[in-house]
């Protein structure tokens, strides 16, 4: 188990990439409110919080971080109302990995068709 950070955005404006709310609560606090509201997955210790991932038109967006050493990733297009419970399974995947990299098979179809941005390790 390697120390997992799950990364949210709570400015996101977009459900889904659909069109931008005009008032809060923004869905990205929806979002953060919905995993807040959940059990982390075993080996994720952070739940972040974070203002814009640069993806702001396919909100809502997360990330999954791992220290210098493994891969991050960046999800966009999610929805607070579907799409937490497999957020917090390709966490728990991603906690279970060395070197940061989710088997595309085995990350959850939602998940892994809303794959952003797969960013390298910086060591
Ligand atoms: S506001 Fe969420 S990515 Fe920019």
């Amino acid at each position: 188990m390697t120390e997992t950070t799950l990364i949210v955005c709570t400015t996101c404006r977009r459900a889904a990439g659909g069109p931008p709310a005009t008032r809060a609560p923004w869905p990205g606090t929806d979002m953060l409110e919905a995993l807040e509201s959940r059990e982390l997955p075993e080996g994720v210790v952070t739940l972040r919080p974070v203002q814009c991932l640069c993806a702001c038109a396919k909100g809502c967006t997360v990330a999954l971080s791992g220290g210098p050493e493994r891969w991050t990733y960046v999800y966009g297009g999610l929805d607070p109302a579907k799409h937490p419970d497999d957020i917090l399974k390709a966490a728990a995947i991603y906690a279970e990995t060395a070197d940061g990299i989710i088997p595309w098979a085995d990350a959850p179809t939602e998940i892994r068709t809303r794959a952003v941005a797969r960013i390298p390790p910086q060591a």
